[in-house]
């Protein structure tokens, strides 16, 4: 049966009041200490990316951001081609909320990232070698410039070395040549000499060809007096858990003098996701976060994202999700009870 024009409007008002409502709906508190209270008598922080939409829009979220997590990194929108679409123009609005609000949360700030081969703006594509050289230190020097005493650490260069073990044939490896790395390292530190300095990485958290690549640049870094403070392994895993040469791994990274961070810990399930699944899943994280507190230099663990309602696994993998610590609705999965296990041990 038709509901005609007038029942149309109601139903389309009754939904936006709805979502009104949902929107800003307080956070069902979550049980037990914080993470950030449970991380910090063993002096790690305990991060999340965030999005500044859901930072915006959605008190519950923003309330579970503050009240959580002692760190935050921008998922998407310190990347430059969100920073600075057009050259030299810098849009620093969104980026800028996510640090005003972790100010106000007594948070730390993750920059992600300076150069990054994902979420470029077109107009670097026309660049040959001398403006891209150019275009990158202008880039590093007005944002981390830009935030200069409010971001604590840097990822200043992302995922530069490819899966087999070689460096990445990124546009800035393909022009720049590999010394494109140094010469980042050294521009943000010219910006924003007290902000810390790391190098991240994908598919690194074990020994592999991944990880030894990336252990002898960070060793060469070191050797040249190439400004470098640390490293973050970001840690996108599954069900197949977490190689057991993962603790060997920090330990050889922490032995170059370098601090660690755990910078993008998700769990990956098939979905639908069993009861079993979200279980093994818990047991996944556990092993995470044993792991960072078992070597002294692992700092800091950042997870990408804390809701399956916001999470990249179940927005961009498909078959995928159920990635995070708590489920779409907020509600904490055996996942969040482990992880506040581990830490308190
Ligand atoms: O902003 C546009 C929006 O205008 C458009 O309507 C929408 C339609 O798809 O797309 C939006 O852009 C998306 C963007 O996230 C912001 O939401 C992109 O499609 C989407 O590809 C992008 O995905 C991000 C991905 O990096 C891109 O490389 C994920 O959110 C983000 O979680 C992910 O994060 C990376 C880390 O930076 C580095 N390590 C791996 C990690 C996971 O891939």
């Amino acid at each position: 049966m038709a509901i005609g024009a007038a029942g149309l409007l109601v139903l389309i008002v009754a939904l936006v009041v709805a979502e009104g409502l949902r929107q800003g709906r307080n956070a069902k508190p979550l049980p037990g200490p914080s993470l950030r209270e449970l991380g910090q008598p063993r002096g790690l922080s305990i991060g999340t990316a965030v999005r500044v939409d859901a930072l915006r829009n959605e008190k519950a979220y923003r309330q579970l951001v503050a009240a959580q997590f002692s760190s935050v990194t921008p998922e998407n929108e310190m990347k430059w081609g969100l920073v600075e679409p057009e050259r030299g123009k810098f849009r620093f609005e969104a980026a800028d909320a996510i640090v005003d609000a972790a100010g106000s949360a007594g948070q730390a700030v993750r920059g992600h990232t300076l150069v990054y081969h994902h979420q470029l703006p077109g107009w670097l594509g026309g660049l040959g070698r001398a403006g891209l050289r150019a275009a990158t230190e202008e880039h590093i020097r007005r944002v981390v410039g830009h935030y200069r005493g409010r971001v604590a650490v840097w990822d200043v260069v992302n995922e530069v070395i490819g899966d087999r073990g070689g460096l990445r044939r990124s546009p800035f490896a393909a022009k720049l040549g590999p010394d494109y790395i140094a010469q980042a390292f050294r521009a943000a530190r010219r910006a924003d000499p007290a902000a810390r300095l790391h190098i991240n990485e994908a598919g690194a958290d074990a020994i592999n060809p991944r990880s030894d690549r990336l252990y002898a640049l960070v060793r060469s870094l070191k050797a040249s007096g190439v400004p470098i403070d640390g490293v973050g392994l970001q840690m996108h895993v599954d069900l197949a858990g977490v190689p057991p040469t993962y603790v060997a791994n920090l330990r050889r990274f922490a032995a170059l003098g370098v601090e660690l961070a755990i910078t993008e810990a998700d769990v990956a399930l098939k979905l639908p996701a069993s009861a079993a699944d979200l279980r093994a899943q818990a047991r996944v994280y556990r092993t995470i976060v044993r792991g960072c507190l078992a070597v002294k230099a692992c700092r800091s663990l950042t997870f990408w994202g804390f809701t399956d309602g916001r999470s990249w696994i179940s927005e961009t993998r498909s078959g995928l999700g159920a990635a995070t610590l708590l489920d779409a609705a907020l509600r904490p999965k055996p996942a969040f009870r482990a992880v506040q296990r581990a830490l308190r041990r």
